[in-house]
């Protein structure tokens, strides 16, 4: 249980540690490139300026000075290019990096040209005497270099956060320990407690319940309400001695692995636990049968294996009207022994489901042992969950409300 607990922990952690580191590592990198691209686009928007500075209009046409320092465009892989006003191409200069789409738009721009990105600035060219356009320069860098960086800040990052949270998951494990661990001692203490006071318990419920025997012996000299009272003293305490036993079988064996490793032969407990409830469900007619195949052997406690099953028939008996049918059927797969324990009882109502194996939950409260009912203490299955688990196994259930139930158990062959 509390390994679970601490697997759930750690993961948690995990999960938000990688949502903290994932978030920071997006926020470098949008501010990474909104920084470069803001720069970069000053930095276009100045040459294509240059450009502009450089172009003249001289009888109808576009003269371009030739005073631009070509090695320096080259130097930093752009390009210069002079459009007329239809976007027809007069000139370039600079590094021939870019496949850019031949027309012109005005503004910024970033674009996919053959396997590299673009980012280019285009503005109009105005002659400064009637203030016309007269054409566009546009400046364009290639993204090369800075894809190149943003590949590395990109795998700096994610093998950061990769190496950060296996660092954190080593740390995990250590805090998830240290904060379990005064839990998980007075757990212990607790269990201890129950075990103790269950114990303890034992030899004053047989004290009253053999006083209350030897008074039922001889009634004759006892007025008739005063039997009735040592009768009623008689069942409680057998009621009181089973729920301190089962407190104490909980306590010692829940979470413990079993140690018997005894070969069990399930197939003949399962004979014997039908012939031994044949009464019981007969006085209920209920029809009790079993569909077993042969030799089914596990490794385990036989006396914890007799009670898990005689608890799952035990319920299928309580909780199935006269006239029903209660079904054992077992198999073998490769690796588990599987027993479905059918009735075709009362049922469970679906949202009970999750609830039935928990110490002490009962469907039917009213009719509880602390309430004076006919029912029991609502820790059958809690116990034979405990055996299941003890054993490597476990309990499945599956129910209809009205038509019946099926507990399945699984138990692995070793
Ligand atoms: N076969 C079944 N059909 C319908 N309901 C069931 C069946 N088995 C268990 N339940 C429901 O699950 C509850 C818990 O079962 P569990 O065996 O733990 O306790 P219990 O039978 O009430 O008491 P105890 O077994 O301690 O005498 C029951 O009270 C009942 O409501
Ligand atoms: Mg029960």
């Amino acid at each position: 249980m509390f390994a679970k607990i601490r697997r759930r922990l750690l993961l948690s952690y995990l999960i938000v540690l990688s949502f903290i580191l994932g978030g920071f590592a997006i926020a470098v990198r949008i501010v990474f490139t909104h920084s470069f691209y803001k720069q970069q686009t000053q930095k276009l928007a100045a040459l294509a300026q240059v450009g502009v500075a450089n172009a003249e209009f001289d009888n109808g046409q576009i003269r371009i000075e030739n005073d631009l320092p070509q090695d320096k465009l080259l130097k930093n892989h752009q390009e210069l290019n002079w459009f007329d006003t239809k976007g027809n191409l007069i000139q370039k200069q600079g590094q021939d990096i870019l496949s850019l789409p031949a027309h012109v738009k005005e503004g910024e721009q970033i674009s996919t040209g053959g396997k590299n990105r673009i980012q280019s600035v285009t503005l109009p060219i105005i002659s400064s005497d009637d203030k016309e356009l007269i054409g566009y320069v546009r400046a364009s860098q290639s993204l090369e270099e800075f894809d190149e960086t943003l590949n590395k800040l990109d795998l700096g990052l994610g093998g950061g956060i990769v190496v950060a949270l296996i660092i954190s998951g080593a740390g995990g494990v250590w805090l998830t320990h240290q904060a379990m661990q005064p839990i998980e001692e007075s757990f212990e203490r607790l269990k201890q407690f129950t075990a103790d006071a269950s114990h303890e318990l034992r030899n004053p419920l047989m004290a009253i319940k053999s006083n209350a025997g030897v008074a039922l012996k001889y009634p004759e000299g006892m007025r008739e309400s005063d039997a009735e009272k040592f009768q009623a003293i008689s069942s409680a305490t057998n009621q009181m001695t089973r729920l301190t036993e089962d407190l104490l079988f909980l306590a010692r064996h829940d979470n413990i692995p079993n140690h018997i490793q005894e070969t069990v032969n399930l197939s003949s407990i399962l004979n014997n636990l039908v012939q031994l409830y044949q009464p019981q469900a007969m006085a209920k007619e209920i029809h009790l049968k079993s569909q077993l195949t042969e030799k089914l052997y596990l490794l385990g406690d036989p006396n914890q294996i007799t009670r898990l099953f005689s608890n799952l028939i035990q319920n299928a008996i309580h909780y199935t009207l006269s006239k029903g049918t209660i079904e054992i059927i077992a198999n073998r797969s490769v690796s588990h022994l599987i027993v479905n324990v059918q009735d075709t009882g009362v049922g469970i109502a679906p949202g009970d489901l999750e609830n039935i194996f928990e110490r002490f939950w009962r469907a039917d409260k009213s009719r509880s042992y602390n309430s004076g009912g006919s029912g029991g203490s609502g820790l059958g299955l809690a116990i034979a969950q405990a055996i299941a688990e003890s054993h490597g196994g476990l309990i499945t259930a599956t129910s209809q409300l009205g038509i019946g139930s099926c507990f399945t158990v699984h138990l692995p062959v070793f």
